[in-house]
């Protein structure tokens, strides 16, 4: 059977991450998290104290960065790497989600990740899970999905998730997070978060995993 791209765009925390995993188990595909390689940047960024607006010095960091992802067969999960070190639950935290949209308008940045994500699934049978990837990583995916829901039920579902981690944020303060990192990811001049005309839109806000995984599914069979 021939193997296709199904690129998941979309706000933040609307479920894009749980669904593309859950459909990549289903389909036997790879499953790739780019907003985890965002974050990834983000965390050595800071960790490394490179100034935003440096582009010398943004470049050096980007040759001194290798993200990988490893599958741990112990706990079933996703670990995202960095230069060999898991750092899955470091790049989850507030800190990381606060400044990481404005690492990611960086030019330089975005041109090597992109890059790394066409490597990553140029053999297709990936699911990829973003804010570009119907748009700039894999404009000729089969399947696109441009994923939403209402701002009060995805910040709900992302105090949970930080919750589950221990870590316990307010409500207001998760929902002015999600406000500004769409904003800034939807007007960045670089690869913007837009609809891309032939993807198909989901709203998850009333919606189970479950059943958003159903309907992705049900799109890639179409395809297939
Ligand atoms: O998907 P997640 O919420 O973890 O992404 C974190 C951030 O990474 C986004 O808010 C966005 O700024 C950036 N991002 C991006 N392009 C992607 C994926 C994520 O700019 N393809």
């Amino acid at each position: 059977m021939p193997k296709i791209v199904i690129a998941i765009d979309g706000h933040s925390s609307c479920g894009k991450s749980t669904t593309a995993k859950a459909v990549a188990a289903r389909m036997g595909y790879g499953y790739i998290d780019t907003g985890a390689m965002y974050r990834a940047v983000t965390l050595f960024f800071t960790q490394e104290r490179i100034s935003l607006t440096n582009p010398r010095e943004i470049n050096a960091a980007l040759d001194a960065i290798h993200i990988t992802f490893n599958h741990n067969s112990r706990t079933g999960k996703n670990e995202t790497c960095l230069n060999g070190l898991n750092v899955e639950e470091e790049i989850r935290k507030m800190y990381i989600s606060n400044l990481v949209s404005e690492v990611s308008v960086i030019p330089e940045v975005r041109r090597a990740m992109v890059a790394q994500q066409q490597r990553m699934g140029r053999r297709r049978g990936v699911v990829m899970d973003g804010r570009d990837i119907g748009t700039k990583v894999f404009p000729d995916a089969e399947v696109k999905v441009f994923m939403t829901a209402e701002t009060l039920i995805r910040a709900k579902r992302r105090q949970q998730e930080l919750l589950a981690k221990g870590e316990l944020i307010n409500l207001d303060d998760i929902v002015e997070n999600l406000k500004k990192r769409d904003f800034i990811d939807s007007t960045r001049a670089e690869s913007p978060l837009i609809q891309a005309p032939d993807a198909i839109l989901l709203d998850t806000s009333y919606m189970t995993i479950e059943e958003q995984v159903d309907w992705v599914i049900e799109q890639a069979d179409r395809r297939l």
